[in-house]
């Protein structure tokens, strides 16, 4: 195909995904968004098959498998797996930077000299390197998450001056390539294989350091790599849509792991040091503080909602494992038609990925004006008659604020607590993701609705 029309079609693509991407930003446009994206795909994919002149065959049998199994998966994965799933796909970005880098050192036809073989060189290394630490890092989060693998954080002594050291190797690991390589005679293997088992181990060490709780953050900063992985696949390749889309994963990426330390009150950095997200926070004051619960029947609950005016709902990972969005519609329904304004405080890490309780309640059809941020409700807490806790824990944990011992000590929470009562909608005293107690349960103003979310809503839907 005639070359200009590859661009402008690589052109076309780079805008659609920028639009899928601002589109992605908010829940009214997020499906158009998501529209964006796949036709830019689609685009891209044509328009790269069309510029390839020899083993188009190949090309299109690496698609057709490669389609299949993502079709397969993303069929298969449930709503609550989608972290596990993103991870292992970043991985295989990793692993596709690694292969397409060796390919491009080993190519026969490249025929670089001077600053540009240096230039050529240092691509490569780098993608190697990128795709190298997102490719094991991302695996070993893909264990964590699904549970193969433990959450704990492993802290080897010393593992700041190790990773230091590794850092420093391959910066000298990498003039020895470019000096191999400059020298002719195929030089420069060995430095490179060097390379990519330090940068496996790496990989490795990073996410294994990081405790569960911090496991979002991870991901999003994978996330981030397997972007910038691809931009250098992008820069060996010579393809310049691979470049773009690749910074725009990579700064978004970067973006989104920023906003999740905000929303956690944690440090980027410290997050990447590791160490949080322990089960072993023995010295927290909330690990002892026990005392009476107070539960309620259905219908009790029941009645505490047709006496309020204000109701706030909170969802968490509950909600989604209960599959408990749609009872929750109903009811918010049924509250509405009875005049009393009924809310939603969405958490930014509730659940167990971004936005997870945002796309809930979306498919529930939930209206979107009736959802909020909870940085836009928390203030409102001492206005609200009942707040209905629906599967979740550490969102609502007030030790967050009192105990500076706790794992998620500092991490901003909704304040429901403050509001005149809490229902708490749980199946038995277990904690949350972080591991740790919540004094909230043992409050005088909460009340507590053990079962099955969906079916505890259920109950309480009838007696309404
Ligand atoms: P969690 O703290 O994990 O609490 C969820 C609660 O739901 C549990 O205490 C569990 O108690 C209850 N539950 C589970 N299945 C249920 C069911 N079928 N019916 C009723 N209740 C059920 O969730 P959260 O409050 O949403 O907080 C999210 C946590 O996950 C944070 O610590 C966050 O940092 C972390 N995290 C977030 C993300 C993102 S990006 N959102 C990703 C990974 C991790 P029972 O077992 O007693 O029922």
């Amino acid at each position: 195909m005639n070359p200009g029309i590859v661009t402008a079609s690589y052109i076309g693509a780079t805008i659609l995904f920028i639009l899928a991407l601002g589109g992605l930003s908010n829940q009214e446009s997020a499906r158009r968004g998501n529209i964006y994206g796949i036709i830019g795909m689609i685009l891209a994919l044509l328009a790269t098959i069309a510029g390839v002149t020899a083993n188009v065959g190949i090309l299109i049998g690496g698609l057709v498998v490669g389609g299949t199994i993502g079709l397969v998966l993303a069929k298969r994965v449930q709503m609550t797996e989608m972290p596990e799933l993103v991870a292992i796909l970043h991985s295989l970005v990793g692993m596709a930077a690694v292969l397409v880098g060796f390919a491009n050192f080993m190519d026969p036809n490249a025929h670089f000299e001077g600053a540009e073989l240096t230039i050529h060189d240092i691509e490569t290394y780098l993608g190697i390197l990128i795709g190298a630490i997102t490719f094991s890092g991302s695996v070993i989060a893909f264990g964590k998450l699904s549970g193969k693998i433990t959450g704990n954080p492993m802290l080897l002594p010393g593992r700041h001056w190790l990773n230091l050291g590794l850092l420093i190797a391959t910066i000298y690991i990498c003039k020895m390539f470019v000096d191999q390589s400059a020298a002719g005679q195929g030089g420069g293997l060995m430095p490179l294989l060097i390379m990519t088992g330090i940068a496996l181990l790496f990989g490795i060490h990073m996410v294994m350091a990081i405790g569960g709780a911090d496991m979002p953050v991870v991901v999003s900063m994978l996330n981030s790599y397997s972007g910038w992985a691809a931009s250098a696949t992008g820069f060996m390749l010579n393809n310049d849509l691979l470049i773009v889309t690749g910074a725009l994963v990579g700064s978004s990426g970067a973006i989104l792991s920023y906003i999740m330390c905000r929303a956690m009150n944690r440090k980027f950095l410290a997050v990447i040091a590791g160490g949080f997200g322990t089960t072993s926070g023995a010295s927290s004051a909330a690990e002892g503080e026990q005392g009476e619960v107070v539960a309620l029947e259905p219908h009790e609950v029941a009645e505490l909602l047709k006496e309020a005016k204000e109701v706030m709902i909170i969802p968490g990972y509950g909600m989604a494992v209960a599959q408990a969005q749609h009872i929750v519609h109903e009811i918010t329904k049924r509250l509405r038609d009875k005049k009393v304004n009924v809310r939603f405080g969405i958490h930014p890490v509730a659940g167990r990925m971004p936005g997870h309780m945002n796309v809930l309640l979306a498919e529930a059809r939930v209206p979107y004006d009736i959802v909020y941020e909870m940085d836009e409700i928390n203030d409102d807490f001492p206005e609200v008659d009942v707040s209905v806790v629906i599967g979740a824990n550490d969102i609502v944990n007030p030790s967050a604020q009192t105990d500076p011992y706790s794992p998620i000590a500092g991490m901003p929470v909704l304040e429901c607590w403050k509001g005149k009562t809490t229902v708490v909608l749980k199946r038995s005293m277990a904690t949350g993701y972080a591991g740790v107690q919540n004094p909230l349960f043992f409050k005088e103003n909460t009340r507590m609705l053990f079962g099955d979310a969906a079916k505890s809503l259920e109950a309480v839907f009838k007696d309404l």
